[in-house]
C-alpha cells in the first residue's frame, strides 16, 4: 500500500519571534522539519509533499530537495493547506499522512503504528489523538456514549462542556486518498475563525458514512509543537534526552547526560566514553574505545578508534586510530592527524596533515602544511604561512626534528629526516639528511659583571 506523507508548514510562528519561519528552527541540530520528514520517511518511501507559505524562500533554502513544495499564497486553515495538494492527489489513490513541520519529536514507529492500524481496519481516515492534562487550545475530541468518534470542535468553537474533554486531536491523520477527495472541496469556512478547518473532514467523512477511527497516542511529549523560545528549549532538551539514551543503550558511556549535547546526526562506536561538558555537533563520527572530553566541542569531526580528545576544539578535522589530541588543542577546518600521532596543548592547527606518528606536542601553529610520518615538532614552532595577502605552504618531510621555536617561513619545504636547529627561522628550503640553524651565534664576554655589582 502506498502512502504519501504531507507536512503542513506554511505558518509564522508568531510567538517565536523570530525572522524566520518556525520549522527551520533547529532542535539537537538539525531543523525542526528535517526531523519530521526523516520519521516520515520511516513509514513511506515517496519524497514527502510540504505545504510551504510564509517564509517559503527561507524554508526552501534550509530544507532543499528532501521535499516536494506546494505553495500556501494565503493561510486559510489547515484544511485549506490540504486543499493545496489537490492536484497532485488527483494522481494517487493509496493513503495520504498529514503531519506539522513543527513536531520534531514525533517518531517512525509513532507513524509506523498509526499507518498500521488505519490500514488493519480499512479506515477512511484515522485521527490520532492524545490525553492532556491541560488541553487548552487544541482541538477536542468528541466521542458519543459507546466511545465512537463523533468529531473534532476546536477551542474556539467548543462550548464549556466540550472543554472539560481532555482527549485531544494531536493533529496527525491518516486519510484513505480517494475518500478524502470525496469530501475535502465541501469543507466550508463557517466557524468561529473563519478558516477552512481540516478537522471538519471528519464529521463530513461521517456524514458519507465511512470508517473514522483514532489511535491515542501514550507519550503526548512526541506531539508537542513548540510555540515560543521557552516550548523550544524544552522540546530540544527531550530529544537532547532520546538520543543520549539511544546511545547509551548502543553501548556508549555518556558519564554525565546533563552535560552533553550531542545532535542527531552524529555516530559514536561501542565502549567510547563520553566525559562531562562535551558538545558534539553535525556530522561528527567518534570510533570504538575513544575518550571524549571533558569539555570538548567537536563539529563535523571524524575520530578513529581508540583516540582520546581533551579539553579541545575540533571544527572539520579528521583525526586517524590511537592518536591524543588536547588538552587545548585547536584543530580548524581541513585538519587531517594520521594514526598514532600526538597533538598537545597550546596546539592550533588548520588545513594541514600531520602524518603517522607524528607529534606536535605543545604550543605551535601549523597552518597549510604537510608532516610526513615519524616527525616531531618542536614547542613553540610556527609556520609563518600569511605574507598579509597570500597563503603559502609549508612541506616537512618523514623523521624531520624541528628545534624548539622554530619559524618556518612559507613557501618552504623541509627534505626527510632533516634536522633544524631551536630558535631558527627558516626562510630558505632545507635538503633531506641536513642540519639547518638560523639564528644569529650567542655573543660571549667572559668576567664580565653588570655596572651595579662590579
Ligand atoms: C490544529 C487543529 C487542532 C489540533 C492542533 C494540534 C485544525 C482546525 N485544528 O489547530 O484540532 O488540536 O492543530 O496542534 O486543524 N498550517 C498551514 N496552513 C494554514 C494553517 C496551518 O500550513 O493555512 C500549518 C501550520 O504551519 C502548522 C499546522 O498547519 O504546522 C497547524 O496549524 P495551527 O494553526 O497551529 O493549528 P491549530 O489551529 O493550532
Ligand atoms: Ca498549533
Amino acid at each position: 500500500m502506498s502512502v504519501q506523507a504531507l507536512i503542513l508548514a506554511a505558518g509564522k510562528g508568531t510567538r517565536m519571534k523570530s525572522k524566520y519561519p518556525k520549522v527551520i528552527h533547529p532542535v539537537c541540530g538539525l531543523p525542526m522539519v528535517t526531523h519530521v520528514i526523516k520519521s516520515a520517511e520511516v513509514v513511506s518511501d515517496k519524497r514527502p509533499w510540504m505545504v510551504v507559505g510564509f517564509g517559503a524562500g527561507q524554508v526552501r533554502e534550509t530544507v532543499g530537495e528532501a521535499v516536494e513544495y506546494i505553495h500556501q499564497e494565503q493561510q486559510l486553515g489547515t484544511g485549506h493547506a490540504v486543499l493545496m495538494a489537490r492536484e497532485k492527489l488527483a494522481r494517487n489513490d493509496g493513503q495520504l499522512l498529514v503531519l506539522y513541520g513543527d513536531t520534531p519529536l514525533i517518531t517512525g514507529a509513532t507513524l509506523e503504528k498509526m499507518v498500521q492500524i488505519h490500514l488493519e481496519n480499512r479506515s477512511a481516515a484515522t485521527v490520532m489523538t492524545t490525553v492532556l492534562d491541560q488541553p487548552f487550545g487544541y482541538g477536542r475530541i468528541k466521542r458519543d456514549t459507546e466511545g465512537k468518534l463523533v468529531g473534532i470542535v476546536e477551542e474556539k468553537d467548543a462550548s464549556s462542556e466540550e472543554k472539560a474533554i481532555k482527549e485531544i486531536n494531536t493533529g496527525i491523520y491518516c486519510f484513505s486518498i480517494p475518500e478524502l477527495l470525496c469530501a475535502l472541496p465541501r469543507l466550508r469556512p463557517q466557524n468561529a475563525q473563519g478558516e477552512y478547518y481540516l478537522t471538519d473532514l471528519i464529521g463530513l467523512l461521517k456524514e458519507d458514512g465511512e470508517s473514522v477511527e483514532t489511535m491515542i497516542l501514550e507519550d503526548s511529549d512526541d506531539i508537542i509543537g513548540p510555540n515560543d523560545r521557552m516550548a523550544l528549549a524544552q522540546v530540544d532538551r527531550i530529544m537532547r534526552e532520546r538520543i543520549l539514551k539511544q546511545l547509551m543503550m548502543e553501548g556508549v558511556t555518556i558519564v554525565d547526560p546533563d552535560s552533553t549535547y550531542i545532535e542527531a546526526e552524529v555516530k559514536i562506536g561501542r565502549d567510547t566514553r563520553i566525559l562531562p561538558g562535551t558538545f558534539l555537533q553535525g556530522k561528527t563520527v567518534i570510533g570504538e574505545d575513544c575518550q571524549v572530553g571533558p569539555d570538548s566541542h567537536l563539529t563535523h569531526a571524524r575520530v578513529g578508534d581508540g583516540s582520546r580528545v581533551l579539553h579541545s576544539v575540533l571544527e572539520d578535522a579528521s583525526v586517524g586510530v590511537n592518536v591524543t589530541i588536547g588538552p587545548y588543542a585547536y584543530l580548524r577546518p581541513g585538519t587531517k592527524i594520521e594514526d598514532n600521532a600526538k597533538v598537545g596543548d597550546f596546539v592550533e592547527i588548520k588545513n594541514s596533515t600531520v602524518g603517522k606518528g607524528s607529534k606536535v606536542p605543545h604550543l605551535s601553529y601549523i597552518g597549510d602544511c604537510t608532516i610526513g610520518e615519524e616527525t616531531n615538532i618542536g614547542a613553540g614552532t610556527i609556520t609563518c604561512n600569511y605574507d598579509g595577502k597570500s597563503k603559502h605552504a609549508t612541506v616537512i618531510g618523514s623523521g624531520v626534528f624541528v628545534g624548539s621555536n622554530t619559524n618556518l617561513v612559507a613557501p618552504v619545504t623541509v627534505g626527510d629526516n632533516a634536522t633544524i636547529g631551536a630558535g631558527s627561522t627558516i626562510t630558505k628550503d632545507v635538503p633531506a639528511r641536513s642540519l639547518a640553524v638560523a639564528r644569529s651565534r650567542q655573543f660571549m664576554k667572559e668576567g664580565w659583571l653588570p655596572p651595579h655589582r662590579r
